[in-house]
């Protein structure tokens, strides 16, 4: 999984970002590092402990203060959607891992999801909890509440593949990375623009309190997770939801696709 992975992510990254035009600002101020990592949610822990078995030379550059941060606000209403199914009836290691939709891949049988919670959709505080302790029975280089806020490419006769990636933190430190790995998940709202759409509250931050929806009918845009798991949260006290979406009600264990709706 990590290689094909990181090939990806890599030609992607090499797809996007400009060169630099001059060599003309001669750079020294920085810290050097084989492979950067940017983001330390489950992808960039995974390739973190890969790195760590490998003894290469990395860091990971995560902006919030614990791993793991996406999870400790979503999803909104807190039960996670992938399952951990603790029992199969088989012994193959292989096997049960697919069916454990949350732990990372280790060699200690302690980082199993089923130790951390019984739950067959469980709490998303318990994911946190979960990479958290994986980063830290791990010792993963983690460099935290760093921000990276600019990369460039640049070219140098020394770097194996003709550049260097230069990264900028927040606080305007530079680091220089042979590979650059980017891990910064999905968590950007997906803002929808017609006519009247400044009206829409986002499921970002719509009230999780169904208290606030009391006798209220309600139109839900979407009829994927979030949408369901807002809906599921406030059934009880609206007069109506009416949901919309562009194409029909697609149910995970029909399409076999994880992303929709459980
Ligand atoms: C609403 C919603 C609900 C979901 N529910 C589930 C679920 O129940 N179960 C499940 O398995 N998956 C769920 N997912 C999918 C989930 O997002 C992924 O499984 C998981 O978080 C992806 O891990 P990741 O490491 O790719 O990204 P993330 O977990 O998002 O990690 C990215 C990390 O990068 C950091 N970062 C971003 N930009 C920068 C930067 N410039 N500099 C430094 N750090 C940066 C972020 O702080 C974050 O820690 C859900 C997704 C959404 C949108
Ligand atoms: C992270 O920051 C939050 C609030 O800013 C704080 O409550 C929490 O204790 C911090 N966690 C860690 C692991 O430092
Ligand atoms: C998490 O890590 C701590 C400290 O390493 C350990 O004591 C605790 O048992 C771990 N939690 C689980 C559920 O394994």
């Amino acid at each position: 999984m990590p290689k094909s992975w990181m090939g990806c992510t890599f030609t992607m990254l090499v797809a996007s970002v400009a060169f630099a035009s001059s060599h003309a600002t001669a750079r020294t101020d920085y810290l050097h590092l084989d492979y950067c990592i940017i983001g330390a949610g489950p992808g960039g822990l995974q390739m973190a402990y890969f790195l760590q078995q490998s003894q290469r030379h990395y860091l990971v550059f995560e902006r919030s203060n614990l791993s793991g941060s996406f999870f400790v606000r979503y999803p909104r209403h807190r039960k996670l959607i992938s399952i951990n199914k603790q029992y199969t009836g088989k012994q193959n290691k292989e096997f049960n891992l697919r069916h454990d939709w949350n732990s990372l891949l280790s060699h200690d049988d302690n980082l199993l999801y089923k130790h951390y919670t019984k739950d067959f959709f469980p709490h998303a505080d318990t994911m946190v909890h979960y990479l958290n302790n994986f980063t830290n029975r791990f010792d993963l280089k983690i460099r935290y509440n760093t921000e990276i806020t600019w990369i460039e490419a640049e070219k140098h006769p020394k770097a194996w593949n003709g550049h260097y990636f230069y990264l900028t933190d927040q606080n305007d430190y530079h680091y220089r990375c042979s590979v650059l790995l980017v891990a910064t998940g999905m968590w950007v709202p997906n803002t929808p623009d017609f006519p009247g759409s400044e009206h829409v509250e986002g499921y970002e931050s719509v009230s999780v309190d169904p208290a606030d929806f009391v006798g209220q009918t309600v139109l839900i845009l979407g009829r994927g997770n979030a949408a369901f798991e807002t809906a599921d949260n406030i059934v009880g006290v609206t007069n109506f939801i009416h949901m919309l979406s562009r194409s029909r009600l697609r149910l995970a264990w029909a399409t076999h696709y994880v992303g929709d709706v459980r």
